[in-house]
C-alpha cells in the first residue's frame, strides 16, 4: 500500500516546488491564509459548545501536510492575541524545529526523561509568528512508551495553565500508535487528509483507530495543492 504513496511522492516532488510552509504568517492577506481563518472559525464553533483547550493533528499516512497545517493553525490563533503553543509530538520525524531554525536537544522526550527539568526551561518563542515551541527533544527509542505515561498527563495539565491553546503535531495514525495514545489525551482531533497523497483505504482505517479510543474527532482539513501553493482546505463535522 505505501509502495503506492511513495511513487505518488517522487511525482510530487519533482513537480512542485516548496516554498516556506508559515504561509498565513507571511503572507497574511493570501487566499490561503484566509482558508486557515476559516479552519480557525470551524474550530471556534466547536468550542462553543466544548472546552477545547488541546487539539492533535495527524493523517492516515506521512507527508500530508499535518506539521504544516498545525503550525498555521496556531498562527491564525496567535493573530487573536491568544498565547498558543505548538508541541511537536512525533518524536520518529520531527520537524517543528527545523521549520522555526530551533535548538531540538532540549525538549518533549527530555522532559518526559527528566523529572527535575521545567516545562518553561524546553519552550522556545518563535517571535515572527507570535507563538511558542517545545521541540521534540532529542529522538527517543521509545515514543509511544513514553506517551502513554502519566509524566505525559502531568506535562500536559502543566502546559494547559500557562497557555489558552496547545496544538500537538503527531505522526501518522495507521504506522505507529502515538496518535491513537494521544487523541486519548487531548480534547481533540483533526485529521489531515492530503489531495493525491492519501489513500481512501488508509483513512478509513485511521478514523476507525481514533474511533477504537473515543477519540473526539473535530473534522479534516482536506490540504490540496496546486501549482502555486493554493491549499483547498475544507474542514467538516
Ligand atoms: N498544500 C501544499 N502544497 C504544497 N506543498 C505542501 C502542501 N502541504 C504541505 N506541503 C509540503 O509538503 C511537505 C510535507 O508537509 P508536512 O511536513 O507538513 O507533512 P507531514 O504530514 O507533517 O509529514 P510527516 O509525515 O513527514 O511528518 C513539506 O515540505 C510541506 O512544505
Ligand atoms: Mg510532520
Amino acid at each position: 500500500m505505501f509502495d503506492k504513496r511513495r511513487k505518488k511522492l517522487k511525482q510530487m516532488s519533482r513537480s512542485q516546488k516548496n516554498p516556506s510552509s508559515m504561509i498565513a504568517a507571511i503572507s497574511p492577506n493570501s487566499r490561503v491564509a484566509e482558508q486557515f481563518r476559516t479552519i480557525r472559525t470551524n474550530i471556534q464553533f466547536s468550542m462553543v459548545t466544548k472546552n477545547l483547550q488541546t487539539i492533535l493533528f495527524s493523517s492516515s499516512g506521512p507527508y500530508e501536510g499535518k506539521s504544516t497545517i498545525c503550525t498555521n493553525v496556531a498562527s491564525v490563533f496567535a493573530d487573536q492575541g491568544k498565547r498558543v503553543l505548538v508541541v511537536d509530538a512525533d518524536m520518529r520525524l520531527p520537524s517543528i524545529a527545523k521549520i522555526f531554525h530551533l535548538n531540538n536537544k532540549v525538549g518533549l522526550s527530555t522532559l518526559m526523561t527528566s523529572q527535575h527539568l521545567k516545562v518553561e526551561e524546553a519552550i522556545q518563542h518563535v517571535e515572527a509568528v507570535h507563538f511558542d515551541v517545545l521541540p521534540s527533544g532529542i529522538v527517543p527509542p521509545n515514543p509511544s512508551e513514553l506517551l502513554d505515561t502519566e509524566r505525559m498527563d502531568e506535562i500536559i495539565d502543566e502546559l494547559k495553565q500557562q497557555y489558552d491553546l496547545i496544538l500537538f503535531d503527531l505522526p501518522p495514525i495507521v504506522s505507529v500508535t502515538d496518535a491513537q495514545i494521544m487523541a486519548t489525551k487531548v480534547d481533540g482531533v483533526i485529521l489531515v487528509i492530503r489531495k493525491d497523497i492519501a489513500e481512501v483505504e488508509e483513512v478509513y482505517k485511521a478514523k476507525e483507530l481514533l474511533d477504537l479510543v473515543n477519540a473526539n474527532v473535530l473534522g479534516a482539513v482536506f490540504n490540496g495543492e496546486t501549482n502555486n501553493y493554493d491549499y483547498s482546505n475544507s474542514y467538516y463535522r
